[in-house]
């Protein structure tokens, strides 16, 4: 039989998806060992509820598509205004910064942004390792060059221009970043700007954990002056607000990036490929960000700092090296040197019943450290992190 041929940069892709794998040796361990009472800290999924904000209004949206008069078909590809005002009205209160309405579009989470925005450009894309493993995995399957730069853990995690060649790249920043919670210092997003003007780089920053971001640390790129004119930028509202499983985000494409025609590309791009954000969604999205979805988000990320920090003293207590907590709803530990060459996470799941994100997943060069994540609330964490003392203190 002649073979089809299917596009080759698939044949690069790791065989699965980390979160992929993990989630199927979870289940595999759980078919083996029933009554294995696991805590799952792997995949960086919450436990809910939605805030009250946002299921009001999605439950008034379900209610006038159930009613001829109020019924809406098609939206717009970009997203319905009233969702990208939410969405500029919520960037003015956290940054100060007016994004206008029209550089904003609505969509699903980040990754399917993620792999839109990558097909826009022609340069090669810089990723930042440890990182999350989407945009490795993105780029690949596009058949992009990848330029992978290692940070230091010696150091402080901060993705730096200087060892790059000033020429045109798309550089990905996440701050704070998944997985290791560094937000970036705002001296060095200048010298990201410094070098974007320099280079004719752009910059794809994923905000997907703002909300969880203390005031010091950079959480828009467009805090930094200027930087409407090199950076795209996608917030989501998967783990502030709960949407993991509803499903919604934002990319913004200010005007001003490649004289406009970078926006004019995306805008064509998304009607030839998305039929927008589903109407009862935009809703529950506008609701999480009003001002009332504030104060419930600000609870959500409060919980989570506390189950951070829980778990980050039970670990830092036996030996790991906890980097950066108070930042993001993960936790980014090196090992100790008895762990050394143990694979991760068939050590924790098989002796303290706790699922992780072995540190691999993220670059290949971080076996020495595991991720744990603490969206799944503090009761989750307190558990978690009583079995981590008990093992590790025999
Ligand atoms: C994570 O756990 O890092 C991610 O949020 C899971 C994913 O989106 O693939």
């Amino acid at each position: 039989m002649k073979k089809i041929p299917l596009y080759g940069s698939l044949s690069v892709l790791p065989d699965d998806y980390v979160f992929a794998r993990t989630a199927k040796r979870k289940k595999e361990y759980m078919l083996a060992h029933p009554e294995a009472e696991i805590i799952d800290l792997g995949i960086g999924d919450v436990t809910g509820p939605l805030p009250r904000s946002a299921a009001t209004e999605l439950s008034k949206a379900v209610l006038e598509q159930s009613e001829k008069a109020s019924f809406r078909g098609y939206g717009p590809y970009e997203g319905y205004e009233f969702c990208r005002k939410a969405v500029s009205d919520y960037y003015f209160r956290r940054t100060g910064v007016k994004v206008s309405e029209g550089d904003i579009f609505i969509g699903d989470g980040a990754k399917s942004a993620i792999m839109r925005l990558m097909l826009m450009f022609e340069s090669e894309i810089v990723v930042f390792s440890p990182a999350y493993p989407a945009y490795a995995d993105c780029a690949a399957a596009l058949g992009k060059k990848v330029k992978t730069v290692t940070r230091s853990a010696q150091g402080d995690f901060q993705p730096r221009p200087d060892s790059l060649a000033l020429k045109p790249y798309l550089v990905i920043l996440c701050s704070p970043d998944n997985p290791t919670g560094t937000a970036i210092k705002r001296e060095v997003m200048r010298d990201w700007f410094e070098f974007c003007r320099k280079s004719g780089s752009a910059i794809l920053f994923d905000a997907a954990y703002e909300n969880f971001c203390a005031e010091e640390g950079v959480f828009s790129a467009y805090m930094q002056d200027g930087m409407k004119d090199y950076a795209v930028e996608i917030g989501s509202l998967s783990k502030s607000a709960c949407f993991t499983g509803l499903r919604g985000g934002w990319t913004v494409i200010p005007s001003e990036i490649a004289d406009g025609r970078l926006k004019k590309a995306y805008e064509r791009m998304l009607a030839a490929t998305y039929n927008g954000c589903p109407y009862v969604v935009q809703r529950a999205m506008s609701g999480a960000l009003s001002k009332d979805g504030d104060f419930e988000r600000s609870a959500i990320k409060n919980e989570m700092r506390s189950a951070a920090k829980i778990l980050s003293l039970a670990l830092a207590s036996v030996g790991f090296g906890v980097t950066n907590s108070d930042n993001s709803p993960y936790i980014w530990a090196e090992k100790p040197k008895k762990l050394n060459g143990v694979e991760s996470f068939g050590y924790f799941i098989g002796n303290l019943g706790i699922a992780i994100t072995p540190g691999e997943g993220f670059g290949k060069e971080w076996s020495g450290f595991i991720r744990l994540s603490v969206l799944g609330g503090e009761k989750a964490a307190t558990a978690a992190a009583r079995r981590i003392l008990a093992h590790f203190k025999e």
